[in-house]
């Protein structure tokens, strides 16, 4: 099943307001909804209730529409209602469309320039016409807005808090990125509970439909907002610099999330390399170890070099790609993004052997093995 995103209307009376909710887990008498939810507030259902599930917004036009009944309330691991299984389901949810492919980009160690990699390579994206949303869920130091000198006024904290749908937060960038701010300076986002992750996770599932690619600034080290979304992604890009200590402390992400699971779609990059030669180096060595005690098959996408162009444009607050077109840390970007969508491909897929799932399949795993804490 892919088209996940619900609508829900009490059956009571058609005045009533239409919430949103998502399809987190489908069995065979049952199906369990994420707690529905309307411009931030929540409703309640009690066991019992007849609920209208519409497979598209009814105030948009008319939608297929099935009937459940109103089985349970749950609040772990995510709030939400178990609800009968029409047999009309299958109908109500067809849709062919594959998701977008879901990147996150983390690091061991913070200040690598995972911000620099990430921002710059979803332009490189956007520029060659991909439908790209780059989000920004670095929730304890969020500097995306900062680099793209865009001044957005909500950013996820609202969408966590409720306040707020995705969509009203995103803004555009250059070449039609679309940039999902983060909440900087909000530390007590650094540790989202299961309430609010799962929160923002079912929401980041809504962008897949309308997006190439999601490109996720996860922050870097070992918290649960990192290794969360680090298995939630389709595939993982894991920044370092040449230094012992920060591919010892990426080598240490990988270890943790190859223990909680992630086994597959695994792509490296060397930021602030001396030459590409020392870049490669550091790859290899990192592959071998990966290779030979995690078992884990790692992609090396390639390197930037240390420029002196990154800091210039990080100090007038325009994005490398845009403002040093010809720059050395530019032309590596670019390489980087062509190794991670290859060009010709009308479709993007993964170039390493993920099996392709939907972010939102992931999604229901991780709530289904409780592993969103
Ligand atoms: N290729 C490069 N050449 C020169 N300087 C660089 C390069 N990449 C990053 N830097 C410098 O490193 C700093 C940190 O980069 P960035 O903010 O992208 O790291 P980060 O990994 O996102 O950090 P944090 O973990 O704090 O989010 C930048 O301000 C920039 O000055
Ligand atoms: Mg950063």
């Amino acid at each position: 099943m892919q088209n996940h995103a619900i609508w829900v209307q009490s059956r009571v009376s058609k005045k009533q307001p239409v919430y949103q909710s998502r399809i987190l887990l489908t069995d065979t008498d049952t199906l369990v909804i994420a707690q529905p939810y309307r411009q931030g507030r929540i409703v309640v259902y009690n066991a019992g209730a007849t609920l209208i599930l519409r497979a598209s917004d009814p105030e948009q036009g008319p939608a297929a529409e099935v009937a459940v009944k109103v089985l349970e309330r749950r609040l772990k691991p995510v709030p939400s209602l178990v609800v009968t299984r029409p047999p009309e389901l299958d109908d109500l949810l067809a849709d062919p469309r594959p998701g977008a492919r879901v990147v996150a980009v983390s690091s061991g160690k913070g200040g690598v320039g995972k911000t620099t990699v990430v921002v710059n390579l979803a332009l490189a994206l956007a520029q060659a016409g991909h439908r790209v949303a780059l989000i920004d869920a670095d929730l304890g130091t969020a500097n995306v807005d900062v680099m793209l000198k865009i001044d957005p006024l909500f950013n996820l904290s609202h969408v966590i808090s409720g306040d707020k749908d995705l969509q009203e937060i995103m803004v555009e960038g250059p070449y039609g990125l679309h940039v999902v701010p983060g909440g900087s300076g909000l530390q007590e986002l650094a540790n989202l509970n299961e309430w609010q992750f799962g929160r923002l996770l079912t929401s980041l599932a809504e962008l897949e439909k309308s997006h190439d690619l999601l490109l996720i600034d996860t922050g870097a080290g070992l918290s649960k907002n990192v290794t969360n979304f680090f298995l939630a992604a389709d595939e993982v890009v894991v920044v370092t610099n040449p230094e012992p200590p920060a591919t010892l402390d990426a080598y240490g992400l990988l270890k943790v999330a190859s223990e909680q699971g992630r086994k597959h779609g695994i792509h490296l990059v060397v930021n602030r390399a001396e030459s590409p030669s020392e870049a490669g180096m550091v790859a290899q060595k990192f592959i071998e170890t990966a290779q030979k005690f995690l078992d884990l098959r790692v992609n090396y996408l390639g390197h930037v070099p240390t420029d002196p162009t990154v800091l210039q444009a990080i100090k007038k607050q325009q994005p490398l790609l845009v403002h040093f077109p010809q720059s050395v840390a530019t032309s590596s970007v670019r390489r980087i993004a062509q190794a991670l969508v290859p060009q010709e491909e009308a479709v993007p897929a993964p170039s390493v052997s993920a099996p392709r799932r939907s972010f939102f399949d992931r999604l229901r795993n991780l709530f289904a093995n409780g592993g969103v804490a």
